[in-house]
């Protein structure tokens, strides 16, 4: 009786913390967090917590290899900070900036082609990490990318390497 009892104490206890644990995860990513840019007319989209889950599953997978923390491997003037997205050109400090990004890469300043430098769709045939990745894929793993700034504040991006 009394082993009985103690296990209902201990699974409500259980549930208690896990719904708790899972309402905390959902205020901290609330709509204002999972509000991000659309593209450089300004508009906005917010992202669904599945498209937030699986922007950081793909993210961890094809891309924390050079660019831990929002910072980048090789090249550290151009990290995955807001500033440094916003100033490229074109500016992809939006979703669609990115997707396009991660379908035809371009230098910094938008002058040439990187392909055949950075991981792409178009070039599958260089990149296979990149062979099944859909445009919803590529708008989750962009939208990812936007809203760590506000997850992790400074932390993302490594800020500004030289002035
Ligand atoms: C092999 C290393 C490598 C991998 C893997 C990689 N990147 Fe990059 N990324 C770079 C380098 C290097 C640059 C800077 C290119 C340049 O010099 O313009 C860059 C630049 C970028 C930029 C432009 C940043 C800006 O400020 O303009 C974005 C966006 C980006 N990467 C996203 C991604 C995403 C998303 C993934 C995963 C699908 C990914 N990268 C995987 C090395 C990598």
């Amino acid at each position: 009786m009394l082993k009985r009892l103690l296990l209902a104490v201990v699974a409500t206890l259980f549930f208690v913390i896990q719904f708790n644990i899972v309402s905390a995860n959902a205020v901290e990513l609330d709509q204002d967090i999972r509000t991000v840019k659309l593209n450089d007319a300004g508009d906005e989209v917010v992202l669904s917590l599945k498209q937030v889950k699986q922007g950081q599953r793909l993210f961890v997978n094809k891309c924390t290899y050079c660019h831990k923390s929002g910072t980048t491997k090789t090249n550290p003037n151009v990290g995955l900070g807001l500033n440094a997205l916003a100033n490229a050109e074109p500016p992809k400090d939006n979703i669609e900036g990115i997707v396009e990004y991660l379908k035809h890469p371009v230098t910094y300043d938008g002058e040439f082609s990187i392909e055949e430098l950075h991981p792409n769709t178009s070039r599958a045939d260089l990149y296979p990490m990149m062979r099944n990745l859909t445009d919803e894929d590529l708008k989750a793993v962009a939208g990812h990318i936007l809203i760590q700034p506000e997850i992790r504040g400074t932390m993302w991006g490594g800020g500004k390497v030289y002035n």
